[in-house]
């Protein structure tokens, strides 16, 4: 049965393939991704057209609010990878 589902993280490497699976199954996705430029340095070519996007900071209460309307299932995916920054950003969340 279809379902409205939240990828955070969507456009990332596990977010992407994700995301093209549960269309491809026929669920309506909504995409939150902020297009970290420590991992995009411009819009991904393989974005899911069936997909819609919101290029926003899903640590944003109001854009989680926005994203959540709806949803019955989420996937977080979204996360800081490249841990580097931990070591001099470490008041950063
Ligand atoms: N890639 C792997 O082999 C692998 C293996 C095991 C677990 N994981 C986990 O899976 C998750 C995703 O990994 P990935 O490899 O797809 O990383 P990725 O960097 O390719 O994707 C993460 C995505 O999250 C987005 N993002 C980061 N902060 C955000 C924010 N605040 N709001 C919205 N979007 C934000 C980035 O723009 C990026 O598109 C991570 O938790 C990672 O630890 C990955």
């Amino acid at each position: 049965m279809s379902k409205k589902i939240l990828v955070t993280g969507g456009a990332g490497f596990i977010g992407s393939h994700l995301v093209d699976k549960l269309v491809e199954m026929g669920n309506e996705v909504v995409v939150v991704d902020s297009l970290e430029p420590q991992v995009h340095t411009k819009r991904p070519n393989y974005l899911n057209p069936k997909a819609r996007y919101l290029f926003e900071d899903i640590r944003a209460e109001s854009v989680l609010a926005k994203a959540i309307e709806g949803v019955e299932v989420i996937f977080h995916e979204a996360a800081a990878v490249g841990v580097g920054q931990s070591m001099y950003q470490i008041k950063r969340r």
